[in-house]
């Protein structure tokens, strides 16, 4: 069977290592000569929009699946056409769009901050008197790892904001003062069959995710799998989902849900029976999805901006070291470690003994 993967960078690039022991094989659409996972399939070097390469795509592949958001519309209409695209289209149009998954997500009945749709100077102005400061101005499109939000303090003057802007459609949303964050990562076969891996505690700087922790039997757990679930069905999801949420006390805000693999759940290659990158690859060729269950206690820290002396972190025996073949720049995810501790102590000790590394 083959996969096409639009995108290939290192969602790609961990979803086709994942497949391969399946017997699958990978056709990748990526632009960029050098994209880390170009070398991991077949590659198709065009636009996502290029229709010669699109077409000869739908020739070649069973089924389409992609590592990112924002894939034209226009294409994934096109393939659909032709062959299956997972997840479904109706996801992707709604997970791109901040707008579009908090609406989903109160439809549901999944608690979400307070947000307002803002989309000129006046609404901006409304939506703060509404909502209040501190509360945080994101664009609807395109932000990810913090990128494309703007902070409103007491004294932040909105006309600069507004300005900084530029007219892109925005969300404002209230300032959630979360005990904490987690998410969860879900995963739906065409015939319907979920499983759902164990939420994960996330932390993050400067809106970039930096460690994330698997919490088996956590209380949240019920409730996190309720929200997914509601979701996967709502959406005719195939694939693997992700929700990050917040958590206040025992309720969960959904924040963002991401319709592919996910950053928080890199830990599930070591640290779980079956990872959410073979999970995703049987979701959408309907095999039988693979145990969620944990391998030990495990967390995973992502490498940002730099890469560490291999050797300094290889000497730490028990530690997992995925370097995404990308030149470091700073803010860039160039690679994650993960570590599957025997215990909860021993996991935060070799948390600690990566962190003394890096
Ligand atoms: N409404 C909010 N209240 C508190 N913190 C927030 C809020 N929105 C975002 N953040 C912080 O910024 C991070 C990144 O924001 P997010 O909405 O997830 O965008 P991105 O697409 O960049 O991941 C979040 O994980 C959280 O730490
Ligand atoms: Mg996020």
């Amino acid at each position: 069977m083959k996969i096409g993967i639009i995108g290939g960078g290192q969602l790609a690039r961990m979803l086709a290592l994942a497949g391969y022991p399946l017997g699958l094989e990978f056709v990748i659409l990526e632009p960029a000569e050098d994209a880390c996972s170009a070398h991991l399939g077949e590659h198709f070097c065009a636009p996502y929009d290029d229709r010669q390469a699109l077409e000869a795509l739908a020739q070649k592949v069973d089924v389409v699946t992609y590592e990112f958001e924002n894939v034209p519309a226009s294409s994934v209409e096109f393939l659909q056409q032709q062959i299956p695209v997972y997840p479904p289209p109706k996801a992707l149009a709604c997970a791109r769009d901040r707008l579009n998954e908090k609406t989903l997500f109160r439809e549901l009945g999944i608690e979400t901050a307070e947000f307002a749709e803002v989309d000129s100077y006046e609404s901006l102005c409304q939506a703060v008197e509404r909502i209040g400061r501190p509360s945080l101005l994101k664009t609807r499109t395109l932000g990810y790892d913090g990128k494309g939000q703007q902070m409103i303090w007491e004294e932040t003057d909105l006309e600069a904001v507004w300005c900084n802007l530029n007219g892109v459609p925005a969300i404002l949303e209230a300032l959630v003062p979360f005990d904490r964050e987690v998410s969860i990562i879900a995963a739906k076969r065409v015939s319907g069959e979920m499983v759902f891996y164990p939420v994960a505690k996330n932390i993050h700087e400067e809106g970039i995710l930096r460690v994330s922790v698997s919490l088996a039997d956590d209380p949240v757990q019920t409730l996190a799998e309720a929200y997914a679930r509601k979701v996967l069905d709502a959406l005719d999801y195939v694939g693997v989902l992700a929700i990050e949420f917040f958590q206040l006390g025992d309720r969960l805000l959904a924040n963002e849900m991401a319709p592919r693999v996910h950053n928080s759940g890199h830990w599930s290659i070591e640290g779980s029976v079956c990872s959410q990158f073979e999970n995703h690859m049987r979701a959408i060729s309907d095999q039988p999805l693979g145990s969620t269950e944990n391998i030990g206690y495990p967390a995973m820290i992502n490498l940002i901006g730099t890469i560490p002396e291999r050797s300094s972190v290889l000497a730490i025996p028990g530690v997992h070291l995925h370097l995404y073949g990308k030149s470091p720049r700073p803010g860039r995810k160039v690679g994650h470690i993960t570590v599957c501790g025997k215990t909860e102590a021993d996991r935060t000790g070799l948390q600690g003994k990566v962190t003394n590394v890096l």
